[in-house]
């Protein structure tokens, strides 16, 4: 089941030329995504040879090949974790029994609202970074720009496979859907707000990618337990690609903040602005940005939902079948905060009802280690600034918090409090200006913007000034 099959037209691990009907649905769809990605995919760089990864078989050990590949040419696949035999649902009302190779037909509308939902992300976030190609600041992230972005094709891809096998007409029109909505279009947005807001800068990029894309891990874990094994088996492989995404955007903030420390302290007492870096004051408003937005991406703190895709069967919990938890949450309750009369009120609730505040606790401990590796750069450089996260009440705009003001430490304020505060905690559009004045590409072999720092080794063992991307071709 590993090896992927390179001779058909839609690589694949999954033995679609054995599903005639299957096989023509795909491949009529393919012309259309291919429409799709030059209409929305990157701007430029069409003709360009990039140095990309892509994926071979789905092992653990040496899924990747890395070689040139002009984008449009990328093989964008099928590729599904191998099954584990015997498998079980793992949590819900149906706890140990056998998991689902078919759409059970209760739960066929829940399941279509999560798969159409996680596939809308994926498209999006391509069409929100389709610009930044033009101001990258090396070659080397304008390779790792693009190998995000044919990945998130490629999730697309593995989306519509489970659309297009399990969902019938309905299926098949959600595929076409998925590539009829625009991010930040007004009249056809994609479905969730943060896949709307623009990405302007490699800042926004970098931030994108540590933290937006870490939602969609935590997403794919949950649903990597789904009693559906096709779907838990397509998103047990993406998380693998997925985990490139959140170096790119680690990395990336890590270089920015290691840049601004050489030049602190090679100038000490200047601002780093005079000096061509961002400083730390800008560095954590586009956290408290990027953070605040992806945090609402988990819905709401009490769901109903969420309880009903927990008890079906469907979407449980991160590494839920490896913990050691009671997998059928019945009995357990979470306790809430919530804004009562102004005043922070702790309320329990049933455990299956908390489901994305539970998932969404996991997120933020996971972007906590993420300000850490941060902060241990500017340690080292011996400066005093710590990086934090924002309270999770800070700048809500779903759920409970959302109707009401808070500080960066979660504390309830008046509306004329933020208006004095939020250029402080977000980036004003001063900052925002200034930003992107650093937005100049920096494209030579080896270059790199005066704004961050080389990363320490390049890609795949290759030097630094490796031409990851081929301009001249
Ligand atoms: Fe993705
Ligand atoms: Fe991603």
């Amino acid at each position: 089941m590993t090896t992927v099959d390179y001779s058909e037209k839609i690589p694949n691990n999954v033995n679609l030329s054995s599903d005639n009907r299957l096989q023509r649905a795909l491949e009529a769809w393919q012309p259309r995504y291919l429409d799709w990605w030059r209409e929305m995919g990157p701007s430029d760089f069409a003709a360009n040879e990039v140095y990309l990864r892509t994926a071979v078989s789905v092992d653990k050990d040496g899924w990747a090949q890395f070689g040139y590949v002009r984008m449009p040419d990328y093989r964008w696949g099928i590729f599904l974790a191998d099954p584990i035999a015997g498998r079980k649902v793992g949590f819900g009302d149906h706890a140990d029994a056998e998991a689902w190779q078919q759409v059970p037909g209760e739960y066929r509308a829940d399941l279509r609202r999560l798969i159409v939902t996680q596939a809308d992300t994926e498209p999006a976030s391509v069409e929100q970074q389709r610009l930044l190609g033009h101001t990258a600041p090396s070659l080397y992230d304008l390779r790792n720009l693009f190998q995000v972005n044919v990945e998130e094709g490629r999730h697309l891809w593995a989306m519509v496979y489970l659309l297009q096998t399990h969902f019938g007409k309905e299926g098949r029109d959600e595929a076409e859907e998925l590539l009829e909505r625009r991010s930040g279009n007004p009249d056809r947005p994609r479905i969730l707000t943060t896949f709307n807001e623009p990405i302007e800068t490699w800042l926004d990029f970098f931030m994108f990618t540590m933290f937006t894309d870490r939602d969609g891990k935590f997403q794919l874990l949950a649903l990597a337990e789904s009693g559906f094994d096709p779907l838990a088996r397509t998103c047990r492989f993406m998380l693998t690609e997925e985990a490139h995404h959140m170096f790119v955007g680690q990395t990336g903030v890590g270089r920015v903040i290691q840049r601004t420390c050489e030049l602190m302290k090679q100038h000490p007492g200047d601002s780093p602005r005079r000096h061509g870096g961002i400083d730390f004051e800008t560095l954590q408003k586009y956290i408290n940005f990027w953070v605040s937005s992806s945090t609402d991406l988990f819905g709401g703190e009490v769901s109903s939902n969420a309880a009903t895709f927990f008890a079906e069967g469907i979407k449980g919990r991160a590494y839920e079948a490896a913990s050691p938890v009671d997998h059928r949450a019945l009995d357990g309750a979470y306790t809430v905060e919530k804004l009562v009369d102004g005043a922070i009120v702790r309320e329990q609730v049933p455990l299956r009802n908390a489901m994305n505040e539970v998932l969404r606790d996991a997120y933020l401990d996971d972007n906590q280690k993420g300000v850490d590796y941060w902060n241990k750069i500017v340690e080292k450089a011996g400066l005093d600034f710590r990086f934090r996260l924002p309270h999770r009440r800070f700048n809500r705009s779903i759920g409970i918090y959302s109707g009401a003001r808070f500080d960066l430490d979660g504390n309830p304020i008046h509306e004329a409090d933020w208006d004095a505060n939020k250029d402080r905690w977000l980036p004003s559009a001063e900052d925002r200006a200034y930003v992107k004045s650093l937005m100049r590409p920096a494209l030579a072999p080896g270059q790199f913007a005066g704004w961050i720092a080389p990363p320490p080794k390049g890609i795949n063992g290759q030097p630094l000034d490796f031409e990851y991307v081929r301009l001249g071709s």
